[in-house]
């Protein structure tokens, strides 16, 4: 069984936060990313078994740099301080940290004093560690000893070991600090007394009881798109309340080939919830009729979409929840040192506009997992590859891959189109290696010629990239062969198209999406 185990992490802006959280997870630890402002009281209600001060930019000899709440270091709780964390430490308990002349930046060796504790079982007394600093500690409050040193600093990592305060002037989060997993490892086992029963499978457990337990007997409602985080929302929903669950799904009609009726197949055959399919494919088109400009268009699209989903969901009675498959990066997106993480946490898919009298409160299941954490809580679900594996598909769908004007006729060229890419990628074993493979429809017609025929047709473009967050991305350099079999394909069996085109521009200067 699952012991409810915690590592707080205040964050400190460091860029490598949510790394940290990562690495503690990666030993089956529950880990929790805060402010670094949160109270003293706050934190400890969260019962943190250690709690990790992260690095940051600021200098703490500045007058306004950020600092935590020092109750902390006299709680008992483990702490752990990297890099600014380390100085904050030093510095509240009355050491002191000073400029230094020669920053260290990069990969530097550590030599280890000390093997325990966080350093316990670390054979290599020299080694690789990634800094990154500009101030340095120049004397150890009182109770501290000296743990690692380098050329430029004999405080590289420093110890109070009765007292459980620990801190260490490198990344050990960092892949390029050799020793980091076994210090994270530590930290969480030897220091922090961490079982490391933290699963997927024991996640499930707590996350069903939580849900039964707030929703009880009431209704839930969930806009299902058919990606993975609503996929996966629904179908732990599915486990904990089953029929109390209604998914609607819109069709807007600007979906990918046989997608609906995908959608309706997988969740009737495998799930107990209610599922309702809003056939809106006129009512989208009518709306987007004659229009454009492409910011018109999606603002239409989403503006339909709450409308639709509205009508469906207030004939849903005793609908208490609204359910939503926030991840966890679009919570920390948010995080800013000095803002509150919930301030700014993004709506989904365009419900945030539910009649007010409908007054539904949020359960937000998926609000603490990251993507690839969401992935894997899929499969344990029993959800198949094809889902929890699936490309982004943009909100507005193929409504930004058709350019110009969207209409139905262009919409199934599209759609026919688009099949191809994805089945020839499939096909050659690359569609999962890729970000997105996809095809845009562009409304410009050149002359062809196909046997003695001339030919007066519109244009495909192939869009595939690699990307590991859709920031930035690169076009990826498929295989001639396989470009010319998508693209013969295409003219031969897709009616209204002549000419097929491979988009080389990668993000930035390009976007991945046309529009
Ligand atoms: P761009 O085109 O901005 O796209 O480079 C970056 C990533 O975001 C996806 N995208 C969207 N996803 N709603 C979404 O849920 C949207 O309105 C939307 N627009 C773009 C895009 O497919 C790519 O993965």
């Amino acid at each position: 069984m699952m012991k409810k185990e915690t590592i707080l992490i205040l964050d400190f802006g460091s860029q490598y936060t949510q790394l940290i959280a990562r690495r503690i997870r990666e030993e089956n630890v529950f880990s929790k990313i805060v402010s670094y402002k949160t109270s003293f009281e706050e934190l400890i209600k969260e019962k943190p078994i250690g709690i990790i001060l992260s690095g940051g930019p600021s200098s703490i000899l500045r007058k306004e740099a950020p600092k935590c709440d020092s109750k902390i270091f006299d709680s008992g709780v483990p702490i752990l301080g990297i890099c600014y964390g380390l100085q904050l430490m030093v510095y509240s308990l009355g050491g002191e940290v000073v400029t230094s002349c020669s920053r260290e930046y990069g990969k530097m060796n550590v030599e280890i004093l000390n093997n325990e504790n966080i350093f316990k079982g670390i054979t290599n007394n020299c080694t690789n560690v990634w800094m990154s600093h500009g101030d340095k500690v120049q004397k150890l409050p009182k109770g501290f000893i000296s743990t690692a040193k380098t050329q430029n600093t004999p405080f590289a990592a420093i110890a109070y070991p009765d007292k459980n305060l620990y801190g260490i002037q490198f990344h050990p989060e960092v892949v390029h600090t050799t020793a980091g997993k076994s210090i994270i490892k530590n930290f969480c086992h030897n220091i922090c007394k961490a079982s490391g029963s933290w699963t997927m499978k024991s996640y499930i457990d707590v996350a069903i009881g939580e849900i039964r337990e707030l929703v009880k007997k009431d209704k839930v409602i969930l806009a299902l798109s058919g990606g993975v985080d609503s996929s996966v929302a629904a179908a732990l929903i599915d486990k904990a309340i089953g029929k109390q669950l209604t998914c609607i799904f819109v069709d807007n009609g600007l979906l990918r080939k046989n997608e609906a009726s995908r959608v309706e197949g997988l969740y009737t055959r495998n799930f107990s919830f209610n599922l309702k399919v809003i056939d809106a494919e006129e009512r989208f088109l009518k709306r987007l009729k004659g229009i454009k400009d492409p910011e018109v268009k999606r603002k239409n699209i989403g503006y339909e979409f709450i409308e639709v989903f509205n009508n469906e969901a207030t004939k849903i009675e005793n609908a208490k929840f609204l359910a939503q498959g926030t991840t966890y990066p679009d919570v920390i997106e948010s995080i800013s040192i000095d803002g509150n993480p919930s301030d700014t946490i993004k709506s989904h898919h365009n419900v945030g506009g539910l009649p007010e009298d409908m007054k539904l409160k949020l359960i937000e299941p998926l609000r603490s997992l990251f993507k690839d954490e969401v992935r894997l809580l899929g499969k344990e679900l029993g959800l198949s590859n094809e889902v929890v594996m699936r490309q982004p598909f943009p909100g507005p769908g193929l409504g930004v891959r058709v350019l110009g004007e969207i209409t139905k006729d262009n919409l199934d060229i599209l759609r026919e189109a688009d099949h191809i890419v994805v089945e020839e990628m499939k096909k050659a074993d690359l569609y999962y290696k890729t970000w997105q493979a996809f095809a845009v429809f562009i409304p410009v017609k050149t002359v062809g010629v196909m046997g003695d025929e001339r030919t007066y047709d519109n244009v495909i473009a192939i869009r595939i990239v690699e990307s590991v967050d859709g920031m930035t991305a690169n076009w990826v350099q498929l295989p001639h062969d396989l470009l010319g079999k998508i693209s013969s394909r295409i003219i031969n069996e897709v009616r209204g198209i002549n000419r097929v085109v491979y988009d080389i521009t990668s993000k930035p200067p390009g976007t991945i999406e046309w529009e």
